[in-house]
């Protein structure tokens, strides 16, 4: 019995330790790393409120629409229906297109999603409090509630939008939509939105087929603006034409050649625009092998395998100014991604690890306003990580040692493949609570999240508890 006991007591007393309490604030969680910096004198909850932090700008908004959401059967092309979301009765929800510089506003409804909902601005730096994170920056809006997001569309570019309550459930089943934000010295000509998305096996590119037709005239130059809103990775490759990769998460890349022969990675949450001029034979956009955009006025060429070659953002296009210096960076944190047995939350398992911690004992990662941050990001835990850092984008430096030589590489969502480390920089400009998590949305319920936490900037929001909150 003694033997027993003494085999079992620290079992116990590590799954007694992994309970969490209900609710709680996320800013409790784990422990302190100041990337070594000095510690703030004080880690108290009289900071400024994340729910303060909005849009300061007081203009009218250009653009202004209602998102209601509801439960509803979304037809699949196999004829099945999915026990899904919509937003205005469609998924993906509308496509929103604003000019750069102009004022958003979204009244976000629940008709009746039962766990409640949020609208999450993925890719956009928005105010903290327009992040749209349940039991972070908003409580989640339940059946008959509202919240009204507001914004500056500051960066022109792709972005997506999404549920941040029990993202991996609402998300999966439709509650998502694509944002463009034209540049603010006209559009970039013609484009067209593929949002892949993958239900029950199948790939759809606007929730209905997955080939689109595009039909123009030969010597058009489109835009082809892809979204990957699943939990994976894919790629894409282009026949019939060759292509240049002309943004990345929305930031443009500086000097980008044309490409043939070579396929591009599009990483969970990411998105690429790539550019082509429709031959008079037409151009064919593979996205996945199994989803297509169509250029042109016929069938376009047939499809073909994607290219042994993968493009390497690392090289592409020419160096420009980064508006910073990565090399006087304030704080250096390492975000190592691992896996080992134990529990979280008393549930058995192979848990992800960050730096060797068990959620909830994960880094929070303190940065004070404007300083410069750079994070090692590196992978040693078996599986890919997509990985998403909320309301900043980042520049990368470096992988495997291997600095970056082509055009700055900016990310919001960085394709972490097992093995790999990743140096990346960014200036924290933009004062809250952030996530920083992987994007493969099954994973951050198993712990594969962190925050980014401002001094002085304290959240009155909590996870669990009456409020329901469940951001992942
Ligand atoms: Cu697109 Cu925290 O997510
Ligand atoms: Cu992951």
């Amino acid at each position: 019995m003694l033997a027993t006991f003494a085999l079992l007591a620290p079992v116990g007393w590590l799954w007694w330790g992994s309970l969490l309490p209900t609710p709680y604030a996320v800013t409790d969680m784990g422990y302190v790393d100041t990337g070594g910096a000095p510690a703030p004198e004080t880690h108290d909850h009289h900071g400024v409120g994340v729910d303060t932090l909005r849009e300061t700008s007081t203009a009218a908004p250009a653009v202004s629409l209602t998102l209601t959401a509801r439960r509803q059967a979304i037809p699949l092309p196999s004829g099945r229906t999915l026990d899904g979301y919509t937003l205005n009765g469609t998924s993906p929800g509308p496509l929103i297109r604003i000019r750069q510089g102009d004022v958003l506003q979204v009244r976000l409804v629940n008709a009746d999603v039962p766990d409640g909902i949020t609208l999450h601005w993925h890719g956009v730096d928005v105010p903290n409090g327009d992040d749209g994170t349940a039991g972070v920056t908003q409580d989640a809006v339940g059946p008959g509630g509202e919240f009204v997001y507001r914004f500056v569309a500051r960066d022109a570019g792709t972005y997506w939008y999404h549920s941040h309550q029990v993202a991996n459930t609402q998300v999966q089943r439709g509650l998502y939509g694509v944002l463009v934000v034209e540049p603010r010295d006209g559009p970039t000509g013609p484009d067209v939105v593929a949002a892949a998305h993958v239900h029950e096996g199948a790939r759809l590119l606007d929730g209905r087929r997955a080939v689109l037709p595009v039909p123009a005239a030969p010597g058009t130059r489109i835009r082809v603006r892809m979204v990957n809103t699943d939990n994976g990775p894919t790629s894409a490759w282009v026949t019939g034409a060759p292509y240049r990769l002309v943004a990345i998460d929305g930031t443009e890349v500086h000097d980008p050649p044309p490409v043939t022969g070579e396929s591009v990675l599009l990483t969970a949450g990411g998105r690429l625009d790539l550019e082509v001029t429709v031959p008079p034979g037409g151009a064919r956009v593979e996205i996945g092998g199994n989803a297509a955009v169509v250029l042109g006025d016929g069938p376009g060429p047939a499809a073909a395998p994607r290219p042994d070659r993968a493009l390497d953002p690392l090289v592409y296009g020419t160096p420009a100014p980064l508006g910073f210096d990565p090399a006087a960076a304030d704080r250096r944190f390492d975000y190592d991604i691992g896996r080992r047995p134990g529990f979280v939350d008393g549930v058995p398992g192979l848990w992800w690890t960050v730096n060797g911690h068990m959620w909830p004992d994960v880094p929070m990662y303190m940065v004070a306003r404007g300083d410069v941050v750079r994070m090692r990001i590196a992978n040693g835990s078996g599986e890919v990580h997509p990985m998403h850092l909320h309301g900043h984008h980042a520049v990368v430096l470096s992988r495997n040692g291997v600095p970056a030589t082509g055009s700055p590489w900016w990310i919001d969502s960085l394709d972490v493949a097992d093995g790999d480390s990743y140096e990346i920089a960014f200036v924290a400009d933009n004062p809250g609570v952030w996530m920083d998590h992987c994007h493969n949305l099954t994973h951050p319920s198993e712990g594969l999240m962190a925050h980014l936490m401002y001094e002085g900037v304290t959240t009155p929001y909590r996870v669990g508890g009456p409020s329901g909150n469940d951001p992942e």
